[in-house]
């Protein structure tokens, strides 16, 4: 890669099941970014999984563990974060986002969301909330804050993890 890609950080942010996680691995294994999954590296750190870090230590525990990894990217480049999805909802996340990298949000449609969310349990904020309409309240909720912070959207309905990493390098400027 030639390219300005390695120059800039990307941070991937979205609803839960949007394709961060996918799309960050495709970044990192096919175009030689280094990854960073914010919520793996939580979970390594803590040594709890992030169910547990929720029942355990409560969610603002967890929101500040979040908002402390991001403060360590200071000055970095080149990384792919995978966000976890509730990261961009503080101002003080995204802005440190903004100072390392640009933001891309992914997008999908609640019914998407649904299908590939389907079967997993380590999602603590969507216990409770398996439907179309729980996930789409959820979404509504944030979406204004979503959109605020990102400086590219990409929609992920009906697209290959592959199509869609392409289409963030071509879209931000990163592939020749
Ligand atoms: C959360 C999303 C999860 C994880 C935690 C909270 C959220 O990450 O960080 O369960 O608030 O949307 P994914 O978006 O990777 O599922």
């Amino acid at each position: 890669m030639s390219r300005k890609e390695m120059r800039e950080s990307l941070f991937l942010i979205g609803f839960m099941g949007a394709g961060k996680s996918a799309v960050s691995a495709c970044l990192h294994e096919a175009y030689g970014m280094r990854l960073l999954e914010m919520d793996q590296e939580i979970e390594r750190r803590e040594g709890m999984s992030i169910p547990e870090i929720f029942e355990k230590k409560g969610e603002e525990y967890f929101r500040g563990l979040e908002t402390g990894l991001l403060r360590e990217l200071k000055g970095d480049s080149g990384t792919v974060v995978s966000c976890g999805g509730g990261a961009a909802m503080r101002e003080e996340n995204v802005k440190l986002m903004k100072e390392a990298g640009k933001i891309i949000l992914l997008r999908a449609r609640p019914e998407t969301i649904l299908k590939r969310v389907a079967g997993s349990d380590d999602r603590p904020l969507l216990r409770g909330r398996g439907t179309v309409e729980g996930i789409r309240d959820l979404m509504e909720g944030r979406r204004p804050r979503y959109e605020a912070a990102a400086d590219l959207t990409v929609d992920t309905d009906e697209k290959t993890v592959d199509e869609i990493c392409r289409e963030i390098l071509e879209r931000t400027g990163a592939e020749d």
